[in-house]
């Protein structure tokens, strides 16, 4: 059995850190798009050079470029399983895309008022070296600008500064509706209210899966 998972929802609304918890207790990959652009982005590649500008200004990447990456990713045999999409798809010819390349068995629509996402993005901090999900007040390492699972170095993210934070939330109230809808008609969409703590919510999306016969 497979389980094919979207994760849908605003910046900061928690996309990231429910994904890495239920990645790593059901052993399928969390394919974060804004993770894969930030490390080719790093690492100076061809594609990291091509899409550096849109991801630092909050913008969206060209759909041909983000849909190519996924059917690439989702090719991987760690994918055989099921896998978690993160922040993919954002636009409606993503999600058409998507459904070209395998089937979507959920797909989760987390909420949260927007102070609460404001208030989020504003303290997060992540780890330079593996990637782990912080924030100064709600989940802050044991050593300040300390990673506790590899001791690398924390920093801000260049599109979580305050005027990067409203341009995204304005992008995603333009692109998010038309998504919502079209997996609401495949009667696959479930919302999650995130404005609860981390563990809250990760254990009402698992409750989901169990009601609908997709986790034992
Ligand atoms: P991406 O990396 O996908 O960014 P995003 O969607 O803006 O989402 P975030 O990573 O900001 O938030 P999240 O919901 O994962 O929150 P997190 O778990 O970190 O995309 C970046 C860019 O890449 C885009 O702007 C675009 O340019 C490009 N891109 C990516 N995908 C694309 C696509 N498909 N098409 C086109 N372009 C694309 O949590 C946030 C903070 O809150 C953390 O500090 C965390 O510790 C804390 N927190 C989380 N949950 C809770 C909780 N329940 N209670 C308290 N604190 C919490």
């Amino acid at each position: 059995m497979t389980l094919n998972l979207v994760f849908l929802g605003p910046p900061g609304v928690g996309k990231g850190t429910y994904a890495e918890a239920l990645s790593k207790r059901y052993n399928i990959p969390h394919i974060s798009t804004g993770d894969i652009f930030r490390e080719e982005i790093r690492k100076g590649t061809e594609l990291g050079k091509k899409v550096k500008s849109y991801v630092e200004r909050g913008e969206l990447v060209p759909d041909e470029i983000v849909i190519e990456v996924v059917k690439k990713r989702l090719s991987q045999p760690d994918c055989e399983r099921g896998f978690i999409l993160d922040g993919f798809p954002r636009t409606l010819n993503q999600a058409i895309a998507l459904d070209k390349i395998t089937k979507i068995d959920l797909a989760f629509n987390f909420v949260a008022p927007k102070s609460v996402i404001i208030e989020r993005l504003s303290g997060r901090r992540i780890c330079k070296r593996c990637g782990a999900i912080y924030h100064v007040k709600f989940n802050p390492p044991k050593k300040p600008g300390i990673c506790d699972v590899c001791g690398g170095p924390l920093y801000q993210r260049e599109d979580d500064k305050p005027e990067v934070i409203e341009e995204r939330l304005k992008i995603y109230e333009r692109q998010s509706a038309p998504i919502v809808d079209y997996y609401r008609k495949k009667g696959i969409l479930v919302e999650v209210d995130a404005s609860r703590s981390k563990e809250e919510v990760i254990k009402n999306c698992e409750d989901i899966l169990k009601a609908r016969g997709l986790l034992h």
